[in-house]
């Protein structure tokens, strides 16, 4: 049986922020939300987050996450922070009788893979040590707690790097701060720890001193386990997430053109053959098709992109696009739009809660807001829906195969049959039949001869 204990009470100061650190976004979650998915590979019946500093804004978080709709989240609150034994401390209330394993998991320790957890308690429960806990040689040990083992990985120390002496920061092995304890003995030496070192805070790493027998095991990518303590740090584990997720991607059988100037959020899935562009952002729950093309300059966010479709220096929000639809340069589709298959969605177009039939073309410049087009509609350059009457919003509807003409304005709410054309310019306000053509213009008026009354010969005033 094992239950597992997420530290997040710090507020971790040298974040230099509000938030508390373990709230910091690396790439689609929080700090801390990719502590708790790391535990997808291991069984667990209880899981506990200690929270402290802003701790109801860490666990409304936690509580909105997708993880919760998962798992059973308790939150047991360290109203001081007096370090990580501190902290541990307060499981002993809520794990009263326990007798199984306890995972303990720094919240700010966000890369781990879960097969390397799996190990860890693997090891642990094969050899009934007290403890088991994850090392690693790191190239710059500095900030860490240094590990000292016999030959047979059985622990003999730790010791705080600012607690070490000059010989001891030598040492490169560091404890990771993930660790597999058998409650009932961490329960039995918690209450026997002190403040007794250089920041007065009690140590988790003392009561492993105190346990028997302790064994380390050694993580094999030591950047799994580099902790978040400032924006310098965030910014390289968002480095490393983002090496592992295009690496991901392109063994899958994805082209990344320029991959260092792509992010690509865990979130996104992408099917064989896509192509992405330099200066591409893909956010959120995306998905995008096989063989599609998507970039150079391209944000899509929470999308989901069809096969075969392009879509060049432009921005989709929320949106659904179907099929070899082509989309771009510069067009902006957000708020629920969805695309039939074969659209073309053209320069400087912005569509909102629009739902496009099969092969209707949006070429240029235009706005539609709350439209629904039937399929073949071809929407004329510069066409607009006015969907706004300054106080609610309506929708517009144009049927099958029909044209609005460059530059018409349809005020909403508005119904245009099937086979309409609208001629250009016209300002149509009132619903169109099938099959007609509407102008709704002044007609051109011509005054042959007329000139301004300045640009005329000079004539004589008098008389
Ligand atoms: C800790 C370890 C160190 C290890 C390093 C790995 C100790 C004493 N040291 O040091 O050996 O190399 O992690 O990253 O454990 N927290 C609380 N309550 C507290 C204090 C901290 O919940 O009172 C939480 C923090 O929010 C954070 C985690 O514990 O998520 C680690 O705390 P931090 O202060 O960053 O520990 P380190 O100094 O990095
Ligand atoms: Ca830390």
């Amino acid at each position: 049986m094992v239950a597992v204990a997420v530290l997040a009470a710090g507020r971790g100061t040298r974040m230099k922020s509000d938030l508390p650190k373990v709230l910091h976004r690396l790439g689609g979650k929080s700090l801390v939300e990719w502590v708790l998915s790391s535990l997808s590979a291991v069984t667990t019946v209880r899981q506990l987050v200690i929270v402290g500093y802003r701790g109801e804004l860490v666990t409304q978080s936690l509580t909105a996450s997708e993880h919760a709709a998962t798992s059973a989240l308790e939150f047991v609150a360290q109203t001081e922070q007096l370090g990580t034994g501190h902290a541990v401390q307060q499981l002993l209330p809520h794990l009263e009788g326990f007798e199984g394993d306890l995972l303990v998991l720094n919240g700010d320790v966000p890369l781990l893979r879960p097969q390397t957890l799996k190990h860890l308690l693997d090891t642990h429960q094969q050899h009934r040590n007290a403890a088991t806990i994850l090392t690693a040689h790191l190239p710059n040990p500095k900030g860490y707690g240094r590990v000292f083992c016999n030959g047979q990985n059985v622990l003999q120390q730790i010791v705080e790097d600012r607690d070490c002496t000059p010989a001891q920061k030598q040492n490169r092995r560091i404890n990771a701060g993930i660790y597999c304890f058998r409650w009932p003995d961490l329960a039995a030496v918690l209450p026997k720890l002190t403040a007794n070192n250089d920041q007065n805070e009690y140590y988790l790493t003392d009561a492993v001193n105190y346990l028997d027998p302790v064994m380390v095991v050694d993580v094999e990518d030591y950047q799994e386990i580099l902790g978040i303590n400032d924006r310098k740090q965030l910014a390289a584990a968002y480095d490393i997430l983002q090496a592992r997720i295009k690496d991901n991607w392109m063994a899958a059988g994805v082209t990344l053109i320029d991959p260092a100037s792509i992010t690509i959020d865990d979130t996104v899935v992408l099917e064989p053959d896509v192509v992405i562009e330099p200066q591409t952002h893909l956010r959120g729950k995306t998905v995008i098709g096989a063989g599609s093309r998507i970039g150079p300059g391209s944000l899509i966010e929470n999308s989901q992109i069809g096969q075969q479709v392009t879509a060049l220096y432009s921005v989709i929000t929320d949106s659904t696009v179907a099929a070899n639809t082509r989309i771009g340069p510069y067009a902006h589709l957000r708020g629920q739009v969805e695309t039939g298959a074969g659209c073309r969605i053209g320069n400087f177009v912005e569509l909102k809660n629009t739902k496009l039939g099969d092969r209707t073309n949006v070429a240029h410049l235009s706005y539609l807001g709350d439209t629904t087009t039937g399929n073949q509609v071809n929407v004329g350059a510069g066409t607009i829906t006015a969907n706004y009457d300054g106080v609610k919003k309506h929708r517009t509807r144009i049927g099958d195969r029909s044209k609005t003409g460059s530059n018409s304005v349809l005020v909403a709410p508005i119904t245009i049959g099937d086979d309409v054309n609208i001629a250009a310019g016209s300002t149509v306000t009132e619903d169109v039949p099938n099959d007609c053509l509407v102008i709704a213009r002044a007609r051109q008026v011509l005054k042959p001869g007329w000139r301004l009354q300045s640009s005329k010969p000079a004539q004589s005033s008098e008389g």
